[in-house]
């Protein structure tokens, strides 16, 4: 070795300790513990990677704490932003308030895409096929009859140049989906530290999949790094919300080790940030706890008319006094409150019998004194024909008219229904939109296996910017980590809110029929079979029975008996 090869080396040497962060990226970790009204916890853990660069294929392909497998599809497919969710359960907007991050059932995926693309349909197909074999989920099932460019529900958040229409968006949803393990693990696989170190240490699938709603979910899109925006900046947020209930417990207490099955071993070494948050605001008169070990601070956040007040645990000051655990103890058994219902839920349902045609209904609430403008986004699969001219939609026995409509038909194997409401919710009101839709009978091949269980039909999605933030948590739009919604006034929130996704049951012809038959002509053969090949292949031979002396001297007397008898006759 030269002395200029160690020089080099040793250049190199004092560049890595000197610049703390030559990739200029940063990790954080962080998770909300919020107890609700209806003795259920929300757990909502966020982890998010801020890159300081531009979206490009180039840049994308070196990367250090963003994954770089999610780097090369997001930077192959020239995505702007994308949202993929993978979700079990409902979320009950009545009870638990609005969630961070709103997910339908089964799996859904949102992409916008670079303003340059032109052929979106082939982006999109490899996007999806990409992203099933990154998160091991079923996401090559999305094709053009189940995905859609809605014009008003979805908005792009990501900083672009040059703003895109929603020709630019497809989004589609997958209620079928199952969420497992199998998803989870892949997604571990995208954190900076895995799950070997960290918050992500907590995320055991025994004690996720156990919970009454659980929603993992990866959020990309192009933030502004400065308050000009004259550069941008990759961020990357893998969520995952959890709801755990404590009413199996008569105290309601509970703890970290409880929820998780383990406690935490300490921070990520790659984190700046490792935040453990608890809402503390429901302490009061009917409710009160105390938390074990106590918080490094507390904060109080107002935000819209609301204020919470929210205990702080940095982990990283906490992680050298070995295994932490945050446990909740209440001093006496909670009373029960009076529930507070949101100030905007839905719920859907069909109504009608048999197998021939039916109605969907769907309907909103308004808790608010004013009136409230939403967006409706229905999304109908092409097996169930809608008919736009029966569509109806009520509020205290009168009829409303929508403020705008988008509406395009469904065509059969290629695209699906796509309708699209503006509407005015009159002050604490109920209403009721219903259409009439026929079931179509299939081909006898597009049956899934398992025919009688059933067609899912995704959610419809309810979008609503709400003049208050009561119940309210999700980040502002120009925040990246969960501290930036404390004290985040806004005009106004914006709530995206999914309904129901319905199991229909089509026609279906009688799969059992054809086995009936061969069954029973199989047996038919088989019965047959034995005696006609006995007939045909055996020969009916004569033979003489040669007798011993026993044989011949019975046949002796016998002979003898019955010559005596003829002779008689
Ligand atoms: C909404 O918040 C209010 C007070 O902030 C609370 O009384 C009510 O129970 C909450 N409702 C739900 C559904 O969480
Ligand atoms: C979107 O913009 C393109 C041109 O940029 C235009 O041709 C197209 O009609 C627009 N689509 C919608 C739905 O507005
Ligand atoms: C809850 O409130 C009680 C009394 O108001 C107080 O003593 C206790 O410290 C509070 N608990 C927490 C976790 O702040
Ligand atoms: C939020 O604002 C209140 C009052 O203005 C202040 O007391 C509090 O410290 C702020 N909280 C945070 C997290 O900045």
């Amino acid at each position: 070795m030269t002395i200029s090869h160690i020089l080099i080396l040793f250049i190199g040497l004092i560049d890595i300790a000197t610049s703390s962060n030559a990739y200029n990226d940063f990790f954080d970790e962080e998770l909300m513990l919020k107890p609700l009204s209806s003795d259920h916890v929300y757990a909502y853990f966020q982890f998010t990677v801020i890159w300081e660069t531009e979206n490009r294929v180039e840049t994308l392909q070196h990367s250090h704490l963003f994954p770089r497998g999610l780097g090369e599809i997001i930077g192959r497919h020239n995505v702007d932003e994308l949202h993929v969710t993978l979700t079990e359960g409902l979320w009950n907007y009545q009870k638990w308030g609005y969630p961070f991050h709103d997910a339908g059932p089964g799996a859904e995926v949102i992409a916008w895409f670079n303003k340059d693309i032109t052929n979106i349909e082939k982006e999109w197909k490899g996007l999806t096929n990409a992203l099933a074999g990154l998160l091991c989920a079923s996401l090559n099932f999305v094709d053009t009859s189940n995905s859609m460019s809605p014009e008003f529900t979805f908005r792009l958040t990501s900083v672009t140049d040059r703003p895109v229409n929603s020709s630019h968006l497809r989004y589609s949803s997958l209620p079928r989906e199952i969420v497992c393990t199998e998803n989870l693990t892949p997604f571990k696989k995208l954190l900076p530290c895995d799950s070997k170190r960290g918050l992500a240490t907590l995320l055991n699938s025994a004690h996720i999949h156990n919970t009454n709603y659980h929603s993992i979910g990866i959020h990309f899109r192009s933030i502004c790094r400065n308050v000009a925006c004259t550069m941008t900046s990759l961020e990357l947020r893998q969520t995952v919300s959890l709801i755990y209930d404590t009413i199996v417990d008569a105290n309601q207490d509970w703890s970290i080790r409880k929820f998780f099955g383990m406690g935490l071993k300490g921070a990520c070494p790659l984190a700046t940030l490792s935040n453990i948050y608890v809402d503390i605001s429901d302490n009061n008169t009917n409710h009160i706890y105390e938390l074990t070990p106590l918080p490094s601070t507390k904060v109080v956040s107002l935000r819209g008319g609301q204020q919470n007040e929210i205990a702080v645990y940095d982990i990283r000051a906490h992680s050298s006094k070995g295994i932490f655990n945050i446990a909740a103890v209440h001093s006496a058994p909670k009373n029960n409150a009076i529930h507070y219902p949101s100030i905007l839920y839905a719920n859907r349902y069909i109504i009608g019998y048999g197998q021939e045609r039916g109605s969907l209904v769907t309907k909103l609430y308004n808790n608010h004194w004013q009136a409230l403008d939403i967006i409706l986004l229905e999304n109908i699969p092409w097996y169930l024909l809608v008919y736009l001219h029966s569509i109806t939609i009520t509020c205290n026995e009168q009829q409303v008219h929508p403020l705008a409509q988008r509406y395009l038909p469904g065509r059969e194997r290629k695209s699906p229904y796509y309708l699209e409401l503006i509407l005015r919710l009159p002050p604490h009101s109920v209403t009721k939109i219903t259409i009439d839709m026929d079931y179509l009978f299939l081909k006898w091949q597009e049956y899934p296996p398992d025919a009688n269980h059933g067609f899912y039909m995704g959610p419809a999605i309810i979008t609503a910017l709400l003049p208050i933030a009561r119940n309210y948590t999700a980040l502002p739009f120009d925040g990246s980590t969960i501290t930036s919604s404390f004290n985040a006034s806004r005009d106004d929130y914006l709530v995206q809110l999914r309904t129901e996704s319905l199991l229909i049951s089509l026609p279906t012809p009688d799969f059992s029929m054809p086995y009936n038959v061969i069954c029973l002509a199989c047996t038919a053969v088989a019965l047959a079979f034995g005696p006609l090949h006995n007939i045909s292949t055996k020969r009916l031979v004569l033979k003489r029975i040669e007798k011993d002396w026993k044989g011949k001297l019975f046949s002796f007397f016998v002979g003898k008996l019955f010559g005596a008898k003829k002779k008689q006759d």
